[in-house]
């Protein structure tokens, strides 16, 4: 696990350069996109990158992470939405080269499946962008979450519902009980994983993170596992380390 410390910009032109450089070498690559605002800055780097830079996205594919389960289609805070917004629909994608796992099938277990199906389908994730939620959560594995697990539903905890409260009107209540989200056996199959954490709010977690026991009950743990991750972190997010 490497760590890299430094301001948040920096952190962001470090991912986005490592993306590039990847869909250089493999146009046709896998990305593994991550929700979110720790993301936020890799996204407007990717798109002024393929703006000024023409880096391009037209042969690659991406998967998500994780939705909602039950928002409607074009509710803004679907996952799917804003994974449009924030760069699938700001970048040159080909259509249908993104997917997310699918919180509206009338089968969700099966549709997990074939979810976890397609990405390995796909050759598997070459670069996942990760961040952390603040109980050491990635994507929505949750505290307790196995660590073999696969794609699947899951139920949100109080503190991820409040945290993500702001995306809802302040309103815990407006945030689904429910979610799909990749497992982190998943996760752990991506060839790159670059996970990144900004501000005081995230220093526990990023303290588990690196160097805590590798426990179900800080899910990015299992990250210690694996053989190439990038750790990208700003000072407050570093101060427990
Ligand atoms: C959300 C997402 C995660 C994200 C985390 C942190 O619940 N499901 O993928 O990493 O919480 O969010 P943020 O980056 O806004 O702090």
């Amino acid at each position: 696990m490497e760590v890299i410390i430094a301001a948040p910009d920096e952190l962001a032109r470090l991912a986005a350069g490592a993306i590039e450089k990847l869909i250089l070498a493999r146009p046709a690559a896998v990305l593994g996109l991550a929700t979110g605002s720790s993301p936020l800055g890799i996204y407007d780097e990717l798109v002024r990158r393929h703006e000024e830079g023409g880096l391009s996205f037209a042969k690659a594919r991406a998967f998500m992470l994780d939705e909602y389960v039950g928002l409607p289609a074009d509710h803004p805070e679907r996952y799917r939405n804003v994974i449009e917004k924030e760069i699938a629909g700001r970048v040159d994608f080909a259509p249908g080269a993104v997917r997310g796992p699918d919180g509206l099938a009338s089968d969700l277990p099966a549709s997990c499946a074939e979810y976890d199906d397609a990405i390995a389908a796909a050759g598997g994730v070459d670069l996942q962008i990760l961040g952390i939620g603040t109980d050491g959560h990635v994507a929505f594995n949750e505290p307790g979450s196995s660590l073999a697990s696969r794609t699947r539903i899951k139920t949100l905890t109080e503190q991820t519902r409040a945290d993500n409260a702001r995306f809802f009107g302040g309103d815990i209540d407006q945030v689904p009980q429910h979610c799909l989200t990749q497992g982190l056996g998943t996760i752990m199959r991506a060839a790159h994983i670059v996970l990144i954490a900004t501000g005081r709010a995230k220093a526990d977690a990023v303290h588990q993170l690196v160097e805590g026991p590798v426990s179900a009950m800080w899910p990015a743990t299992v990250l210690q596992h694996h053989p190439h991750v990038t750790v990208l972190v700003d000072n407050a997010a570093a101060s427990r380390l």
